[in-house]
């Protein structure tokens, strides 16, 4: 009888509910849930770069690459796609909601106590969902329904984000853009620590404090944009080196049969980093997931380290009145 069932192991491991695709390793949070450490980004970007329903086809090709980590926001009003890729695969019995982990944002305008539940309300409305697996203060700073930057404390905005975690319509909370002064006072003064930083990382700002903090206070960093500047056609000119035709870069990414998004992609991930690369083509989607087989030498990584240089792409200048501006 073992033939037969050698047969049906080797049938069940072919079959369509066993991916035959890379899916990230997880990373237990401090608050005990799991996160799997690598993501799907849904923004289009400051100029829009195409329409809200090409998030939907990216969202399908990446739960069938291997996603299980989406990450939304409120603002980027690409909510409904998600819930619209989901659903789809959800009804394929590709993955089932459990095995997802979607992670969503509080807008700036909605900073105060009582405005946390019904935003988060908003997007789960949005997003077809009883809960999110993450909710994050999108940015330390609070701004009205007109634009204007106001002063509302993120501390206050916190406690909101811990009602709504009680109430379980998140299963985890976390903030992003806070620097480590933020990070800090949050801690001090109200004595939860958030699960997750998201900041931006990659080839040009690497964050090496902010990292040796976060890590210190078991907190997970994602790193969004983490391509930075090394696309040329959308590179400012002042960003700093490298470009993804940079010769030891193509060197490092032919040696290990990959591309060199998927070399900068691997750095961040040796680094501790949960990158969530943003692509809506179905074969760049599969390429950046593609990144678990292989493993950098201590002379790559020191190599892919040089390139430092503590340049952000996202710093919202309009911002900087705020008596919160982080940057
Ligand atoms: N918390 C925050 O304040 C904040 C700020 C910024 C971003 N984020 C999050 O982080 C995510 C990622 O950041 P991002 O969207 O700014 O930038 P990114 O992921 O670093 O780069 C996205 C760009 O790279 C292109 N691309 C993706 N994979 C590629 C590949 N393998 N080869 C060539 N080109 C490739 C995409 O084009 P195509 O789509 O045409 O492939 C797109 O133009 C966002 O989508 C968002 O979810 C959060
Ligand atoms: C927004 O702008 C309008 C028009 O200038 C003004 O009437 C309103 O009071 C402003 N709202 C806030 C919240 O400042
Ligand atoms: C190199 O990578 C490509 C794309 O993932 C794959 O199709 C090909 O089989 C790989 N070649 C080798 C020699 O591993
Ligand atoms: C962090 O943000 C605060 C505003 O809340 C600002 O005063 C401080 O200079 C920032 N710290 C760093 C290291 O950028």
């Amino acid at each position: 009888m073992l033939w037969l069932y050698l047969v049906l192991g080797a049938t069940s491991v072919l079959g369509k509910n066993t991916p035959s695709v890379a899916v990230a390793p997880t990373v237990r949070l401090r608050d005990g849930n799991l996160m799997p450490r690598l993501g799907l980004g849904t923004w289009l970007g400051f100029i829009k770069m195409g329409p809200e329903e090409e998030v939907r086809g990216a969202v399908e090709a990446a739960i069938d690459a291997g996603y299980r980590l989406i990450d939304t926001a409120n603002i980027y009003i690409t909510e409904e796609q998600v819930a619209l890729g989901m659903k789809k695969k959800l009804d394929e019995g590709v993955v089932k909601r459990e095995e997802m982990f979607i992670t969503t944002k509080l807008w700036n305008d909605a900073h105060r106590y009582e405005a946390v539940l019904p935003a988060l309300k908003n997007s789960l409305q949005k997003l077809e969902l009883e809960y999110v697996d993450l909710y994050l203060i999108h940015f330390p700073i609070a701004i009205d329904s007109n634009g204007s930057v106001v002063d509302v404390d993120y501390l206050e905005t916190w406690r909101g984000m811990i009602e709504v975690q009680r109430q379980g319509l998140t299963n985890s909370i976390g903030v992003s853009n806070f620097n480590i002064s933020q990070l800090q006072r949050l801690i001090e003064q109200t004595g939860v620590t958030p699960a997750v930083l998201q900041v931006e990382v990659n080839l040009n700002i690497q964050q090496p404090e902010l990292l040796e903090f976060c890590k210190a206070h078991n907190i997970v960093v994602m790193g969004y944009t983490p391509f930075g500047s090394i696309f040329p056609q959308k590179a400012a000119e002042s960003a700093p080196p490298p470009r993804v035709d940079d010769e030891e870069l193509v060197h490092i990414a032919k040696k290990y049969n990959k591309t060199v998004p998927q070399v900068v992609l691997r750095y961040l991930f040796e680094l501790g980093v949960v990158p969530i690369p943003k692509s809506v083509k179905k074969n760049r989607v599969e390429e950046n997931i593609d990144i678990f087989d292989f493993e950098l030498t201590p002379e790559e990584r020191n190599l892919l380290k040089s390139y430092d240089a503590n340049y952000k792409i996202v710093n919202v200048a309009l911002w900087k009145d705020s008596p919160y501006y982080p940057f």
